[in-house]
């Protein structure tokens, strides 16, 4: 039996994502489709149930992204969520309009008549971010909740089967929100739960071993969680045909490539690590440029990548691209080399046979559980992220192993002390500045280098804050800091939000 599936139809809303994986979280399999995608197509694909999105648009600009209004005709049941509400309404032929005052933030909605969309939801709060609101409903609708500010915050045309809701149901902030997004799945389209991890791993065993046969498989291994979940997937399913190369450039944290090669060495694969910090080092010399850094860094790394691999004859290459990747990349059906943001870009006329890709669908929640299933090490599975340029873009101008000793040190007694005091934190680094400043000790004048300490708290690193620190363990940190480490002669605390700032420094 084929397994139900959501379409969720994007409209350019940034919380994409999160509805789709709010789908998967239920038990139904979802997949992100452009918001222009025809009646035609969907019927080929015959979800049991279609999402809009939200988005920044209003419904009335000429270049506002636009929907095929057959889509609302295929009787597959519809929920519209802000924009996707607004677009809906104005297709179907009701009004929307710019409100006198936007609603931002949580406010709470009063239910007005009884709907199956509300299920066992009282009047409750929401998340509101609009600006425009839909002022009068197509015929046939019916109003099912409203706001202070907003007399339609949802509506439903239950002949038609089409809900919508201006508030957004998929972020926390909305507390019965995963409910109204449970109750639409399963009370109004009669979805049937049948997605799962489990499930995955399964379908992916029968995919990999049917597609690389008796093969061996290169895998660029970093360390990141998705191509170490890669990795470890892979050993599982074609146990001795997989070769990690691990191309360590000398640019990692402290102990981070003795870690990596641990967490791999006595397993069923060949694990190649490649010493390159003096080619790296070499090639890096002199320069200052941060975007030259990174070219630089990215083609060596294909010259170094394409020498280790070409060692191995025919063979397949494994990617750990993953659904996001596979969204931003526009390319939601076709077949596509993940472009390497990590490491420059792997060489698209590749020789290899084939490209596996087992995360392809997957989130990265959904990667990191698949890890925890694998039974992976935690520091693995919840790795933060960690740029493919490593510290040559946290060793501010020219790069010399002598910075990057201090940089790690800086970098080992930061993150040991947010740990010990407990301090969660999304990603947390030492910069190490160019700038050099007077200090004493003892007796004697120094003059060393200013360091730079970042924390910050993210739920997608496109928009961050910092992360607040406890006052004391700031005390300890930089007092270890100044003592422990040479060079070193005063700390600073970067606390500024993205934007403005970047969450790296270069
Ligand atoms: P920014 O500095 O752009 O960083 O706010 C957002 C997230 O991306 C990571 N980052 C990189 N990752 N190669 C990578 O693989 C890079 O060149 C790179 N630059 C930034 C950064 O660590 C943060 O998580």
């Amino acid at each position: 039996m084929k397994q139900d599936k959501v379409v969720v139809l994007d409209f350019g809303g940034q919380y994409k994502e999160l509805i789709a994986r709010t789908v998967r979280q239920l038990g139904v399999y979802s997949e992100i489709l452009p918001g222009n995608t025809t009646a035609e197509k969907l019927r080929e694909i015959s979800p049991v149930a279609i999402i809009l999105t939200g988005g920044p648009h209003s419904v009335y600009e000429q270049s506002s992204p636009k929907m095929d209004e057959n889509v609302l005709k295929l009787g597959i049941p519809v929920l519209g969520i802000c924009y996707g509400m607004q677009l809906v309404c104005y297709t179907l032929g009701g009004r929307v309009e710019p409100a006198t005052t936007g609603e931002y933030g949580t406010v709470t909605i009063h239910r007005t008549t009884d709907s199956m969309l509300f299920d066992g939801i009282g009047d409750s709060a929401v998340l509101m971010s609009h600006s425009d609101r839909v002022t009068e409903l197509p015929e046939g609708f019916t109003v099912t909740s409203s706001t202070a500010d907003c007399p339609i915050a949802s509506a439903e045309d239950v002949e038609k089967n089409i809900y919508v809701v201006q508030f957004h149901p998929e972020v926390n902030r909305t507390k019965q929100g995963k409910k109204l997004i449970s109750n639409f799945l399963f009370k109004v389209a009669h979805a049937r739960k049948g997605y799962s991890l489990t499930k995955v791993i399964k379908e992916q065993t029968e995919l990999v071993k049917k597609q690389v046969g008796d093969h061996k498989v290169i895998l660029g291994l970093s360390g990141g969680v998705d191509s170490s979940v890669v990795a470890t997937m892979l050993e599982r399913i074609i146990p001795g045909q997989v070769v990690c190369i691990f191309v360590d450039h000398g640019l990692m944290r402290k102990d981070e490539g003795d870690s990596i090669e641990k967490a791999f060495l006595n397993k069923n694969l060949t694990f190649v690590r490649v010493n390159a910090e003096q080619r790296f080092l070499k090639a890096l010399e002199g320069v200052t440029d941060p975007e030259q850094k990174r070219k630089i860094i990215g083609a060596e790394f294909v010259k170094v990548f394409e020498e280790e691999s070409g060692k191995f004859g025919d063979c397949f290459l494994a990617q750990g691209t993953i659904y996001p990747d596979v969204i931003e990349s526009g390319a939601n059906n076709s077949a596509v080399i993940k472009s390497h943001h990590n490491v420059g870009g792997l060489p698209k006329e590749t020789r290899f046979l084939g490209i596996v890709e087992p995360l392809r669908g997957l989130f990265k929640d959904e990667v990191r559980k698949l890890g925890r299933i694998l039974n992976m090490p935690d520091y693995l599975v919840n790795r933060q992220p960690f740029p493919g340029p490593g510290l040559a873009v946290r060793c501010l101008g020219e790069i010399t192993k002598d910075k990057l000793d201090i940089l790690r040190e800086v970098d080992y007694i930061f993150n040991s002390e947010l740990n010990a005091h407990k301090v969660k934190s999304d990603q947390s680094f030492a910069v190490l500045t160019p700038i050099r400043t007077v200090g004493v000790m003892g007796d004697y004048r120094t003059y060393d280098y200013v360091v730079a300490l970042r924390a910050v708290k993210t739920n997608d690193f496109m928009t961050c804050e910092a992360q607040e620190i406890p006052y004391n363990v700031l005390r300890i940190v930089t007092s270890r800091i100044v003592n422990e480490v040479k060079g070193v002669s005063r700390v600073v605390f970067d606390i500024t939000g993205k934007p403005p700032a970047t969450i790296e420094w270069e």
